[in-house]
């Protein structure tokens, strides 16, 4: 490890002073909680906080799974974070969670299973911040974190940054996509891989976000005049309306990835 307890790779490439930056849980510093919505609110579409188990499971998060919500601060402001959750995984692919919903489910189940898995649901850095190498830093830490509480595998349901941009491929056809160097065409992807990362397969409906045409019309800044399929900013698939059962729903694809 690097001074200031960062990962060695954390070195010349970037030119701030890596001391000055700290990491802690949610649990230790909870008056950071304030600065939570401005740090980190606005790097989603507004649509991801309407999702009805993430609405009823998240707020417990924090409480059931303490050690694994970590907030980087750098001289006080909240720069990056990361949370998940812990649940049982044969390590089978018939056995991976649906995908984000289900995963928040299962961890809240028991279901009478031994957690031996995390699951790293979310990672996010501040705006101005980005680009640092800060989101490999806390999943570094959840990583460490998971290793000394003896569990004994670590998955992602990652939700790649460029897939927005290409709402009419399919998830497991983006997986596939890469650059001529052979690193993948999707920098979040890229992060997970030079992490050690591997891809175990897209999660086809790890979200779901239904809501009536009013409401999808106000968080997407969008007229949805006849009923169809939209392409929908910040959406990684497309979002179906049906005007006659005032209904929109939407079924975000992610993608399983597996840290070693
Ligand atoms: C995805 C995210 C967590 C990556 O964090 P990060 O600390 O910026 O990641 P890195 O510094 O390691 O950068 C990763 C790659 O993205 C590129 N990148 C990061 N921020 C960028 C930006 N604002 N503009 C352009 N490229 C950027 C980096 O150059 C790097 O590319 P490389 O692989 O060619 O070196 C961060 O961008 C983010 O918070 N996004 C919004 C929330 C989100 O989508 N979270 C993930 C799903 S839960």
């Amino acid at each position: 490890m690097a001074p200031g307890g960062l990962p060695s790779h954390f070195g010349a490439p970037y030119h701030w002073p890596m001391s000055s930056y700290e990491i802690v849980t949610t649990r230790d510093r909870p008056d950071l909680h304030a600065q939570f919505d401005e740090a980190f609110r606005g790097l989603w579409p507004e649509f991801i906080f309407h999702d009805p188990v993430s609405n009823e499971l998240f707020p417990r998060v924090a409480t059931q799974f303490p050690d694994y919500d970590v907030t980087v601060v750098h001289e006080g402001v909240v720069v990056a974070g990361a949370w998940g959750v812990t649940l049982g995984w044969d390590a089978s692919i018939d056995d991976l969670p649906g995908g984000y919903d289900d995963a928040l489910v299962r961890a809240f189940a028991g279901l009478g299973r031994v957690h031996d898995t995390l699951v790293v649901m979310a990672a996010a850095v501040r705006q101005g911040y980005q680009g640092r190498g800060l989101a490999a830093l806390v999943l570094e830490e959840l990583r460490t974190r998971a290793l000394r509480s003896g569990l004994a595998r670590v998955i992602v349901p990652v939700r790649p940054t460029l897939k927005a941009r290409y709402p009419l491929t399919s998830m497991a056809e983006f997986a596939r996509w890469r650059r001529e160097d052979g690193s993948h065409l999707d920098p979040w992807i890229r992060v997970h891989e030079r992490l050690g990362a591997t891809i175990l397969g897209p999660a086809e409906k790890s979200m779901i976000v239904s809501g009536t045409v009013e409401e999808w019309e106000r968080w997407s800044a969008m007229r949805f005049p006849a009923s169809g399929a939209y392409v929908v900013p910040e959406a990684l698939d497309l979002v179906v309306v049906d005007r006659e059962r005032d209904i929109g729903i939407y079924i975000e694809p992610n993608l399983w990835m597996r840290h070693h």
